[in-house]
């Protein structure tokens, strides 16, 4: 009456399951590969995007910043501040533009750079370039 359970059947299930999983992994491996260029809209990565990124590596914004979560902890969140600051670009150079060279007394606050119009420029389009990335509404506030 009582089934035995046999070292065949574990073999079974421990084949068929292996097989089950590594197809899911590799369906959801290409799924992701597909979905990923639509959701970082590649496609509009311009010259001034790529220059903006560059002035952002080397004057390691990221020391203090964090982009969508990367970086340090110290400031504000940076890949939602395009839409922080109304989908202004002026608002951005302008909080750039005038951060005061000793910082201010007392608070932690963001150094002065003294970037070119053309770096600012550059800067304020990738972080709206960052901003438009579909990150799946992540962060979910606009505090960052
Ligand atoms: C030494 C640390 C430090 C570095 C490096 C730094 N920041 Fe900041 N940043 C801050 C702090 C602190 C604030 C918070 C506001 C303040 O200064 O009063 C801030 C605020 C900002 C804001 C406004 C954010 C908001 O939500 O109000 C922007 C935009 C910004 N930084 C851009 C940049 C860019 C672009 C770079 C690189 C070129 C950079 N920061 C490098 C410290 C830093």
């Amino acid at each position: 009456m009582g089934k035995i359970f046999t070292k065949s059947m574990a073999r079974n299930i421990f084949h068929g399951s292996s097989a089950f999983f590594i197809l899911l992994f590799l369906v959801l491996t290409f799924d992701t590969s597909i979905a990923l260029p639509e959701r970082d809209h590649r496609e509009n990565i311009t010259e001034q995007v790529a220059k903006g990124k560059t002035v952002w590596e080397i004057n390691n914004c990221i020391g203090c910043h964090t982009l969508l979560g990367e970086g340090a902890y110290y400031a504000p969140e940076l890949g939602n501040v395009y839409k922080r600051f109304g989908n202004n670009k002026e608002a951005i150079k302008g909080f750039i533009k005038s951060r005061s060279k000793n910082g201010m007394p007392g608070r932690r606050s963001m150094p002065q750079f003294n970037f070119t119009e053309e770096e600012l420029d550059a800067l304020a389009e990738f972080l709206k370039w960052t901003s438009e990335i579909n990150t799946a509404n992540w962060p979910p506030n606009i505090q960052g």
